[in-house]
């Protein structure tokens, strides 16, 4: 299995003296057509999110007030990506084992993704996730 890695994302700041602006559109500004977005806010500083790999969905974690972290697992390696800023963007393909945590009081996570969401898809089981990107190591 090819696990393709996480990359961030800076996104084109539109900025005047109103203020700033920040578009997302699907296949331009960021690598897929959006189907999905949530957001994840009033999380606890000790709180760890996600714990899960996706089999299907690709995601972009955007933090567009606060901070947070996000730990990405491919396996074998991992890397820790601290989001703080409105205009940078984090894009984790598809079977990545993903953590959030150290969110800040006034954090929020958002998160788009490229397709709806499915609880089949998800592995929420690190030794499951471990099993199924074996084969990329050998
Ligand atoms: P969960 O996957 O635990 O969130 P996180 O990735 O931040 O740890 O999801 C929390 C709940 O929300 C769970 O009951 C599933 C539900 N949910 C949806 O219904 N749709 C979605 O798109 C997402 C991400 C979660």
């Amino acid at each position: 299995m090819n696990i393709q890695r996480a990359q961030i994302i800076n996104l084109n700041q539109v900025g005047d003296d109103r203020g700033t602006l920040i578009v997302i559109e699907g296949s331009k500004d960021i690598p897929f057509e959006i189907a999905r977005i949530f957001y994840i806010y009033g999380v606890e500083k000790n709180v760890v999110r996600g714990k899960h790999a996706n089999r299907n969905s690709a995601f972009l974690f955007i933090n567009i007030s606060g901070s947070s972290k996000v730990k990405v697992d491919y396996g074998n390696t991992t890397e820790i990506y601290e989001l703080n800023k409105p205009n940078i963007a984090l894009f984790v393909p598809k079977m990545v084992w993903k953590d959030m945590y150290d969110f800040s009081s006034d954090s929020v996570l958002m998160v788009l993704s490229d397709k709806k969401y499915d609880e089949t898809e998800y592995i929420r089981n690190y030794n499951d996730y471990l099993k199924e990107v074996m084969g990329a190591f050998e």
